[in-house]
């Protein structure tokens, strides 16, 4: 019997040491994009209001900005990192290869509307921006859940 009671303290005592931590890790990075992410729509929202005001340095620094974050996104998404309060969808661990370009193709498009906004191109800007908007979309479409799971 003391040996059953020692065998599972040791059990318990490994499990919270392996196990939380993991859990509590898995929960921090979920936070951390979530907080990234709702930057870049900060960030975008604030770039459509700098386009009717022509303030086309806060659109610059905030497509600059934008593409400072997309270095970070695909280290924010490690291997099965969700959650009922992610709405991170399974399809981007399924198809990484797909999901891990996105980051690179909306930098593409922010540095592109940075250009423009350089360039003080009026033309040129409202199509860039939508672009960017675009791009967002084109990995929330497949990766990200309409609402939060749970
Ligand atoms: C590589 C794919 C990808 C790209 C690129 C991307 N997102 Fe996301 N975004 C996601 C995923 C997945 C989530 C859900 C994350 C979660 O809940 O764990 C998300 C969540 C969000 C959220 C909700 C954040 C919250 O929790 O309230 C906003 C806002 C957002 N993204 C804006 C943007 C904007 C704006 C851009 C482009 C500048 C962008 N995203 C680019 C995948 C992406």
């Amino acid at each position: 019997m003391m040996h059953r009671g020692l065998f599972q303290a040791v059990f318990l005592t490994l499990a919270v040491v392996l196990i939380a931590p993991h859990a509590f890790a898995q929960q921090d990075v979920i936070e951390k994009r979530q907080k990234l992410m709702k930057g870049n729509g900060a960030d975008a929202k604030a770039i459509k209001g700098a386009l009717e005001s022509k303030d086309y340095a806060t659109i610059e620094t905030k497509a600059k900005d934008i593409g400072n974050n997309m270095d970070k996104v695909n280290d924010l998404f490690p291997k099965g990192s969700t959650s009922d309060k992610s709405r991170a969808l399974p399809a981007i661990w399924e198809k990484w290869d797909d999901f891990s370009k996105h980051p690179a193709k909306v930098k593409k498009a922010a540095n592109d509307v940075a250009d423009a906004a350089k360039a003080k191109d009026d033309a040129a800007l409202p199509a860039k921006v939508k672009a960017l908007g675009e791009a967002c979309g084109a990995c929330h479409k497949n990766y990200r859940a309409e609402e939060k799971k749970g």
